[in-house]
């Protein structure tokens, strides 16, 4: 079953709120701007035949903000749970003068149950937070009942990439993917789990891990 409802007592989250400075309070007061509200999603107008991305948990918003500038023609949704990523995302788009990149703020898992459905050329998770230890499983962002959700969101065909610098939550990924077998994993070669894309930019977490000797693996998966 997909999710129709969220235990609010499980984050996914890790950390907390951190406080914003009076900058980033300013630019989060300007969020309406930037945001997107589910009607539009539903408005056969807002689309006009565009292909359709969505990140969930883009931290601060590197990589949607370049995809986003790359290629104008496509419409590009970044959700993100804290504050201080909506901000640094909002900063990036005035800088870029980006037009085509809309932000929901709040939980992903949320958001995801009022989006219509064969909605999404594309949906990236991109190093969700890991929750090594067993006990921490229920946090992880990949459960059966996301994958069927996120399926159900994705356009028959149409592709979803996670990332992860953790091996195990690799594996727990794969797992899942291979019991729910909604999805083709798209394995070609070695150089698959390089990246999902050519044009693909690393985001400050994955380069953080690089330089502490923590390999980054990609999944590319498509919806059947
Ligand atoms: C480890 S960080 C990676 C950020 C970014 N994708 C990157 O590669 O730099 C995970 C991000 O996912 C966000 N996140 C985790 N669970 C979320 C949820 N349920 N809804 C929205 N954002 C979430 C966190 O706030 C955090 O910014």
């Amino acid at each position: 079953m997909p999710l129709n409802n969220i235990d609010k007592n499980i984050i996914t989250v890790r950390g907390r709120e951190r406080s914003l400075t009076s900058k980033q309070k300013e630019l989060f007061t300007n969020l309406k701007e930037y945001e997107i509200n589910v009607l539009s999603l539903k408005d056969s107008n807002f689309l006009k035949g565009k292909k359709l991305f969505f990140e969930i948990g883009f931290g601060s918003g590197e990589i949607i903000c370049k995809q986003a500038k790359l290629n104008p023609n496509n419409i590009y949704i970044g959700v993100e749970y804290y504050k201080k990523g909506i901000t640094q995302l909002i900063e990036k788009i005035i800088e870029n003068k980006i037009s085509n990149l809309k932000i929901f703020h709040g939980d992903a898992r949320r958001i995801l149950m009022d989006i219509p459905s064969n909605i999404f050329d594309e949906i990236w998770l991109f190093f969700p937070d890991p929750w090594p230890k067993n006990r921490h499983e229920k946090r992880r962002f990949v459960q059966s009942s996301m994958i069927q959700t996120l399926n159900s969101k994705i356009k028959k065909g149409g592709r979803l990439l996670i990332s992860s610098d953790d091996k195990n939550y690799i594996a727990w990924t794969l797992s899942l993917f291979f019991m729910e077998n909604s999805f083709d994993w798209i394995a070609d070669g070695p150089n698959d789990w390089q990246a999902p894309t050519n044009d693909y930019f690393g985001s400050r977490y994955e380069n953080k891990g690089i330089k502490n000797d923590r390999e980054p693996y990609f999944l590319k998966f498509k919806k059947l």
